[in-house]
């Protein structure tokens, strides 16, 4: 694991007001998080990319903001109050809980890391190294491999099976120790459900009893006809909704990889039954490019699931490599007709869509796409955060911490400083600059501190161009403006200044990318 970038990701973050701890002055909340003012820029301009990437790109999807709170009566159809469970354990040592599927992987992650470094070593060693070749015929590496592979066998048959007592065999094959305090004293597995629940305040007892949605996608489901029959579109369509979403996660760590208050933006594709395989290919393979154009290809990869949930009859996660490893970041489930025709038999009202070219009626299967927004969040900050050297500067300018975060998403995309803030007509034009720009742009004006501190703040935050005002532009109506990356400065007239700006900045540059 990448400690160092962790650790420091996780400061950067404070103190640049991208993230703080919920309830900090109550020494804080487990798995929960605030966002600061960097931190709501920025996950607004990832909802803006992917919600312009869903519905303002594709005719055939719409938008919807459904209730948190909903009937309780969802939660039972769509079986998330029998089976949305994880299995727990407690170390009788260290009173410490865990979930047990998470221990056994760990394993299975130790066993991966063991080959990674194989093929490393190998490859330095060997010219001409043919990977492939090595990874089939080494036979510590097919040891390892094989080992992986049937643990994650059994762990996915023991959570199909509910089998429960051998998952904690497994724990106990494979000597698996508390990982806080080495003891091997374990309790028996036992399932836990993951819903929050409130009560309403005008129905007593387990009628009123509501929950805090585990996932957005119901509120689609449950509206499923509502927004057919309002937008008269026509299957294969979808529906695309960002909200927050609750879980009693039994360890949440991590940071915002794993919380127990998110936010998802999730879509339902609507389709012919029998017609899913072709658009579970067609979904992968344009989130993919979607994720491709703000991240490195080589950080990225697909993960079929060993495991399939209670809803899916085909599964895959596309996995970023986090500082703590590849994880999973999205996931995209062909979920057959079990959501809609579950509501259909529990509310006893038709979910059906009648296709006027089959000239049948049918409940339409779906095939779901579904994105953390926080864990976009945290991909996008682990992989923009870079410390480096700057060349021909001396002492503490000598080195940098920017964000090289896509500019279509940076929080701010401009920011304006005078060169020096005792003079008046230079604060009056800078001024001026940023009352033009600022209607355009999400802009910061600031005149405290020498002018290369003031670039190293924007640069830590992200900000793609700097806009200096010096004595120069006082005479002829030109500044310097100063790219992030490069740091190269050029010197234009003040009216070029926008469209430079937009030229880099423009969510629409993004959105073409993916086609
Ligand atoms: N509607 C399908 C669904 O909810 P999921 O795989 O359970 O599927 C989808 O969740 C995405 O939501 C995940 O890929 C992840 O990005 C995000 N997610 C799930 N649980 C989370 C948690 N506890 N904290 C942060 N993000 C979470």
């Amino acid at each position: 694991m990448q400690e160092d970038l962790f650790k420091r990701l996780v400061s950067h973050s404070k103190e640049y007001g991208f993230i703080y701890p919920s309830s900090e002055v109550y020494d804080g909340l487990g798995g929960v998080y605030d966002y600061g003012p960097m931190g709501a820029e920025l996950k607004n301009n990832i909802k803006e990319y992917w919600w312009k990437a869903m519905v303002q790109v594709h005719e055939n999807i719409v938008g919807l903001d459904s209730a948190i709170f909903m009937h309780p009566k969802i939660w039972k159809a769509s079986g998330h109050v029998d089976a949305f469970n994880d299995p727990l354990i407690d170390n009788k040592d260290s009173k410490k809980r865990y979930r047990a599927d998470v221990l056994i992987e760990a394993e299975i992650d130790k066993l991966e890391a063991k080959i990674e470094k194989e093929v490393e070593k190998a490859r330095k060693k060997f010219d001409n190294f043919d990977e492939a070749m090595f990874r089939s015929t080494n036979a510590r590496v097919l040891d390892w491999a094989n080992r992986a592979e049937a643990i994650a066998k059994r762990l996915a048959n023991g959570l199909k099976d509910n089998n429960l007592a051998d998952i904690k065999a497994l724990i106990e094959e494979l000597e698996i120790a508390d990982p806080d305090s080495g003891s091997r004293n374990w309790t028996d597995v036992r399932q836990f459900n993951l819903m929050f629940n409130t009560q309403m305040s005008n129905i007593a007892g387990e009628d009123g009893k509501l929950y805090l949605r585990p996932e957005t996608a119901q509120g689609i489901f449950v509206n499923f006809l509502n927004v057919q029959k309002t937008t008269r579109q026509k299957v294969p369509f979808g529906i695309a909704q960002i909200g927050k979403a609750f879980r009693n996660e039994i360890v949440a760590r991590q940071f915002i990889f794993r919380m127990r208050e998110f936010e998802q933006m999730e879509m339902q594709y609507f389709i012919r039954p029998g017609s899913e395989m072709e658009w579970y290919a067609y979904w992968k393979e344009k989130r993919m490019a979607w994720h491709r154009a703000v991240t490195p290809a080589a950080k990225l990869r697909f993960k079929d699931h060993d495991n399939l949930a209670f809803y899916a009859n085909a599964a895959v996660d596309i996995q970023f490599e986090f500082p703590f490893g590849f994880k999973e970041l999205e996931g995209i489930h062909s979920r057959t007709d079990h959501d809609l025709g579950s509501h259909q038999d529990m509310s006893g009202k038709k979910m059906q869509y009648f296709d006027p070219e089959l000239n049948e009626s049918y409940v339409p299967y779906v095939v779901e796409t579904s994105v953390g927004l926080d864990r976009m969040f945290l991909s996008i900050l682990s992989n923009s955060l870079v410390e480096e050297t700057v060349p021909d500067a001396q002492g503490e300018d000598s080195t940098r911490t920017v964000l090289r975060i896509p500019p279509a998403l940076s929080p701010i995309k401009c920011a304006v400083l005078p060169i020096v803030r005792n003079k008046e007509d230079l604060v009056e034009k800078a001024r001026g600059v940023f009352d033009q720009l600022k209607f355009q742009f999400t802009c910061q004006y600031d005149e405290k501190d020498a002018i290369g501190r003031r670039y190293r703040r924007q640069d830590a935050i992200g900000t793609p161009y700097c806009v200096t005002i010096d004595f120069d532009s006082l005479e002829n109506d030109t500044v310097t403006i100063r790219e992030r990356d490069s740091m190269q400065q050029v010197r234009v007239p003040i009216s070029e200044v926008a469209g430079i700006v937009r030229q880099k900045t423009e969510m629409h540059r993004l959105l073409e990318q993916i086609g």
